[in-house]
């Protein structure tokens, strides 16, 4: 990010803050109407880069932004969460690739959680909250018969990870172009 280039005017970097209510929305859909108040501008070019403020999405919790008109799942993951996700053998999943863009430059790499979480601890996953079958939005917070997400509308069933385990989806939720600029903002673009 250049501070000269991204000045005021051009308003491509936003800072999302988390309040401490954001973090504890249990749902995608429930914290949609905040989002929408502190998206400032319809101009979809305004969005192309955001930071968003993680300090107070606590562990367990998940934090949703609307981001170039699709919801972006923050998912602060738990131990057990981190735990289960590092365990499943790739070589049984539906997806066995990534769906990272932000490894390689655009070859598939195998959909390890390592390959998934944002960070190497595993704590910080980053999503588009977008199900791969027919684009509804998955409901989180441990959902499902994998301990991650839901999708209601035909039933797929996303573990701990993003990655699809049943149902008919047939890829795994996508990780958006993303990079932690300090321990508590993550840049989306
Ligand atoms: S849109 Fe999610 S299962 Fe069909």
């Amino acid at each position: 990010m250049s501070h000269a280039e991204d000045h005021e005017g051009t308003r491509r970097d936003f800072l999302y803050y988390a309040t401490a209510g954001a973090g504890a929305v249990a749902t995608g859909a429930a914290v949609w109407p905040m989002v929408n108040q502190m998206n400032p501008a319809a101009d979809v070019r305004a969005l192309a880069s955001i930071q968003v403020d993680i300090s107070g999405v606590e562990e367990g919790t998940q934090l949703t932004v609307k981001w170039l008109g699709k919801p972006v799942f923050f998912r602060h993951r738990t131990a057990k969460e981190i735990e289960e996700a590092r365990a499943v053998d790739v070589d049984t999943l539906i997806d066995r690739t990534a769906q990272n863009p932000n490894l390689g430059n655009g070859a598939p790499v195998p959909a390890t959680d390592q390959n998934r979480a944002l960070d190497e601890d595993g704590k910080w996953l980053v999503m588009i909250g977008v199900c791969t079958h027919l684009g509804c939005v998955p409901i989180g917070n441990g959902s499902g018969e994998f301990d991650g997400w839901f999708c209601p509308c035909h039933g797929s069933h996303y573990d701990s990870a993003g990655r699809i385990r049943k149902g008919p989806a047939p890829q795994n939720l996508h990780v958006p172009v993303a990079a932690f600029v300090d321990d508590t903002t993550i840049k989306l673009g």
